[in-house]
């Protein structure tokens, strides 16, 4: 490869070294209002390094032979999308996908993706986002995998697997993109496009550790976040590209700015001009540029001497080896076979595992009387915005997906019951929200679901179904676009007009069972004091009306569990179970007054971390350890048996956390520290087996951010949750 790509870039002038790092938009979707300068004129003199978010195998196979065939050297283009969670077969937003815990399903949803995706012309992907968010308001917790690193670490190198597969060489397999780097899930008040501002003692152990686990997975491309860190724009952050990314953590790859990251160093106030933005971006660390065509126009800066060559030869190899990784110059159409596009995409046993999938991500929250799951009897009234609208199933962020392909929640219950005699009515119920303008914001892209009949006439449709129904299904929450990028929000309760129809059909008397959408968590105060059964869904994806339909009707034991709290208030915002220890801790104390609390809400969630039921029981018993005492380098088992002592089979996520009672930084009272997913029949037990050691309990230490375990107690507590668990102490010695 060195050779190869020294041999390209010496006949290469400096205008097409600077067109490798050029990345326009070639798709019409628009992230950032502004639009590149795009042309096959550019591919031709060379000034384009790749394209993103076009889709479709012949029309990135004709912009590739412009490329390949018309240019002066024939450097093939990289073709780049968002596929966060899926292609045409779309799983679970982010955040639903981390609910089932189940890293081999994760695994296997980033393998589908990847290879839908590349039978489509694409090579690479801006995923995944791990970004770790203590804070519902920010729209984008909905692309993340929740609120705790040591998880969050472990789904990103079970994505960076899932797409990159064992070579980049292969042609179902794509390169991953981590984003957005760094610390973007840190937004101040949760809202959109803010700054951050963390410590680097928090920043290295509540929030780097999933990106530099991405990287370790060998991590083909990173993305610069839009946020600044130390004050300064990421996208031109020496010390954060160059000196942590590169030299302490040893990144290989190239990083690409994210939209229009680059001359926002301008609205961000640290540069005057696109030119002198291109220049700090380069000589930070930035190596291909996303739309502001900063880098593309640097010949003259470096023809006078004011940007340095060897910046741009260094970003152009890592272009260059990049495209060398993926193959494409031994073969620019690889991924443009349009016979596997064909065989591949959307095809049944994909379909098949995204419904699988789908079931693991949901979270039984609440189950009264186990009114779930329901029988296959009866009438049963479904009712709710959600319940029969098309384009929401996919959730925010799925760019590829064709959405009149996919079933509404209506049509997966009316699957589930033909034949069986049970009948199914519907009704709407109500719009999304009473105020039509904040609807029209709330579903942008297109994703309109307005009735224009009364809120009046259309309840009380509903009402009459509800009447004559023996249970009632109501299918509510959040459109998907009230999540996902620029979509923070400050009221995270169930939208006026549905929690007013939910009021009116509870009054009825009938059981009602809440099918909740939702892109983050939300507050469910109400819904959970007063529904018997609630099932989170989130956004499930392609498959979500199948699969919702599965855990209903008991086809599928519920087995998510929450990977964010849900909270009581938007005011705990934000909120996490990682509290760290205060100076007045907020549990027991003479002085109940002075304590770290509100006083006027708890400083508990409304569900914990880590939480949600099944539709049998788990008990935990015989939890030891080997031995009390731990020398610093040694090791000791957690033990902990876990027995099904319900009816039906199911799976059970079985949690360790500890707890550092002395550490020089401060630490969490509890944090997760290793888990272990478990499918167990009706009455069989199985022991599960933790090691602990200081590769599992450390923490950076505050003094150099080293990796360190100290000695003194440790708590060890394993449970079917972050607030249910049993304790263990270890002396580390
Ligand atoms: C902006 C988003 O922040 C990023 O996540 C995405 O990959 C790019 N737009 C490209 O669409």
């Amino acid at each position: 490869m060195d050779l190869f790509v020294s041999r390209l870039m010496s006949q290469m002038t400096l205008e097409e070294k600077l067109g490798q790092l050029n990345l326009p938009v070639g798709g019409d979707i628009v992230t950032g209002g502004a639009h590149s300068s795009l042309s096959a004129e550019h591919i031709r003199q060379g000034k384009v390094g790749g394209l993103f978010n076009l889709k479709g195998a012949s029309a990135i196979r004709e912009i590739q032979r412009i490329a390949v065939e018309e240019s002066r050297l024939g450097i093939p283009l990289l073709f780049g999308m968002d596929v966060i969670h899926g292609y045409e077969t779309v799983f679970p937003i982010p955040l639903g996908l981390s609910c089932s815990w189940d890293m081999e399903a994760i695994e296997r949803s980033a393998q589908v993706a990847a290879r839908e995706a590349t039978a489509d012309g694409i090579c690479w992907t801006f995923s995944p986002m791990v970004d770790v968010c203590h804070d519902g308001r920010w729209g984008r917790i909905s692309e993340g995998s929740g609120e705790d690193p040591y998880l969050g670490s472990r789904i990103a190198e079970a994505m960076v697997r899932g797409y990159q597969g064992a070579s980049l060489a292969d042609s179902a397999t794509m390169m991953a993109c981590v984003k957005h780097f760094a610390l973007y899930g840190l937004v101040e008040a949760g809202r959109e496009y803010n700054n951050v501002y963390p410590d680097d003692f928090h920043a290295f152990n509540e929030y780097m550790q999933p990106y530099k686990a991405a990287v370790d997975a060998g991590a083909g491309s990173v993305m610069a976040a839009f946020n600044t860190i130390h004050g300064v724009p990421c996208t031109g952050n020496q010390w954060l590209l160059n000196d942590l990314l590169r030299k302490q953590w040893g990144f290989q790859g190239f990083v690409v700015s994210d939209y229009c990251g680059l001359e926002q160093l301008q609205a961000h106030g640290v540069q005057a001009d696109l030119e002198q933005s291109a220049i700090q971006c380069l000589e930070a660390g930035l190596d291909m540029d996303m739309v502001s065509d900063g880098l593309v126009s640097l010949a003259d800066a470096v023809r006078e001497g004011r940007c340095s060559k060897k910046a741009v030869d260094i970003a152009c190899r890592r272009m260059l080896e990049a495209k060398y990784r993926l193959g494409l110059f031994d073969n620019p159409y690889k991924y443009c076979d349009t016979t596997r596009r064909e065989q591949v995409i959307l095809c049944p046993e994909h379909r098949a595992e995204a419904r699988r999938i789908a079931g693991e991500c949901m979270v039984l929250l609440k189950n009264e009387k186990e009114l779930l799951p329901l029988q296959k009897k009866g009438t049963i009234a479904l009712i709710g915005p959600l319940a029969d609208t098309r384009a929401n199933m996919s959730g925010t962020w799925a760019v590829a997906a064709v959405p009149g392909r996919y079933k509404t929640v209506k049509e997966g219950l009316e699957d589930a019951l033909r034949g069986t005699g049970a009948r199914l009515l519907y009704a709407k119920g109500s719009n999304l929200m009473y105020d039509a303008g904040q609807e029209a914001i709330a579903t942008m892209f297109g994703r309109e679901m307005r009735d224009s009949r009364s809120a009046e006439a259309m309840r009380a449709e509903a009402l009459g179904i509800a009447r004559k129904a023996d249970v009632i299904v109501a299918a509510m929450g959040e459109a998907s676009e009230m999540s996902g990028e620029c979509a923070s929000r400050v009221d995270i309760e169930m939208p006026d007009a549905q929690h007013d129809l939910l009021v009116e059909l509870l009054k009825l008397g009938k059981p009602v069972v809440l099918v909740h959408f939702a892109g983050r968590p939300t507050v469910l105060n109400w819904e959970a004091e007063h529904l018997p059964a609630i099932i989170e869904s989130w956004f499930s994806g392609s498959e979500s009306a199948d699969a919702i339909a599965d855990v209903l009707f008991g086809e599928v034991n519920p087995s998510g569990r929450l990977t964010v709290q849900l909270p009581r208030h938007v005011g705990q915002y934000p909120f996490s179970y990682r509290q760290m220890r205060t100076s007045r801790p907020n549990e027991g104390g003479t002085f109940v007054k002075y304590i770290t609390c509100y006083s006027d809400v708890s400083s508990k969630p409304l569900y914990p971390f880590g939480y949600g039921l099944s539709y049998t029981d788990f008990v935990y018993s015989d939890f030891f350890l080997t031995d009390s005492i731990m020398p610093l380098d040694g090791q000791v088992e957690a033990h902990v048996t876990v027995t099904n002592t319900g009816k039906r089979a199911g799976a059970e996520i079985v949690q360790l956390y500890i707890g550092d009672r002395v550490a020089k930084g401060v630490r969490p009272y509890k944090e997760l520290r290793g888990f272990e997913r478990l499918t167990l029949e009706a009455g069989e037990s199985r022991e599960v087996v933790f090691v602990l050691d200081a590769g599992r309990m450390g923490y950076y230490e505050p003094e150099h951010l080293s990796w360190t375990l100290e000695p003194g107690e440790v708590e060890i507590m394993v449970g079917a949750n972050s607030r249910d668990t049993q304790m263990r102490l270890l002396h580390v010695e």
